[in-house]
């Protein structure tokens, strides 16, 4: 049988790029069949334009403040992104609020990863407001993106305890560690094409997911594949 050849991704951020290095080290692993084409950013030095030319991965700089709309903006964004023929586009960690124009174009091939256990604290600030809602569990969650804020559906979910000493420095720490664990994941499950969305479901091989699968109950020492 011939080996799959890896899916085109487009990679975007906004700054620190740990989710993104999380996916380079899973593909060069071998647990995601994917090739990042290139990293996108909407700010110009930020670490994560680092780390991708560091493994050669072209990069490309859209500075959101030279736009005088978002319409603008998200045109360029669209436009330069197609350039690479992505069938699959990553936000991780791109810090902008999108058009609906710009994710209808891209619905059912574009991935988000989310700060908390949503549908809990959408939008930003999760930690604080997790600490200020005083919460026993908090974590991060992967989706589809669709028009909705941070509220297309879920693929997986990681969660951890709030503890009585947990600031936002500690939950931050505790919940990217899960993020670069459930993200990797995500990526290559639909790299394989084991989940999809359709009319905002997700399927996970061919059927329905009724409710975000939990990293915590995913049997020990899960493969990508
Ligand atoms: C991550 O915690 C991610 O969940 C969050 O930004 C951080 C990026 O870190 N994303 C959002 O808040 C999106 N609304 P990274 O640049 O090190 O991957």
């Amino acid at each position: 049988m011939s080996k799959q050849s890896p899916l085109p991704i487009v990679v975007l951020i906004s700054g620190n790029g740990s989710n993104l290095q999380a996916i380079i080290d899973a593909i060069h692993s071998g647990d995601i069949t994917g090739e990042i084409k290139a990293v996108i950013s909407n700010r110009a030095g930020v670490y994560g334009l680092e780390r991708a030319q560091r493994h050669g991965i072209p990069v490309e700089v859209i500075d959101h403040t030279q736009f005088d709309s978002r319409e603008k903006f998200d045109a360029e964004l669209m436009q330069r992104i197609e350039v690479y023929k992505p069938e699959l586009v990553v936000l991780a960690g791109f810090m902008r609020i999108l058009t609906d124009n710009f994710i209808r174009h891209f619905e059912g091939r574009m991935l988000n990863i989310h700060p908390s256990l949503l549908p809990n604290f959408r939008g930003l600030n999760t930690h604080q407001r997790a600490l200020d809602a005083g919460v026993d569990y908090h974590g991060c969650s992967v989706h589809f993106v669709t028009s909705k804020l941070d509220g297309g559906p879920v693929i997986i979910q990681s969660k951890i305890s709030v503890l009585d000493n947990d600031d936002v420095e500690s939950l931050t720490t505790r919940v990217v560690h899960q993020e670069h664990i459930i993200y990797p994941l995500a990526v290559s499950w639909y790299c394989t094409g084991r989940i999809k969305m359709n009319n905002n479901q997700v399927y996970m091989d061919n059927k329905p997911l009724m409710q975000a699968i939990m990293a915590d109950e995913l049997p020990i020492k899960v493969t990508a594949k």
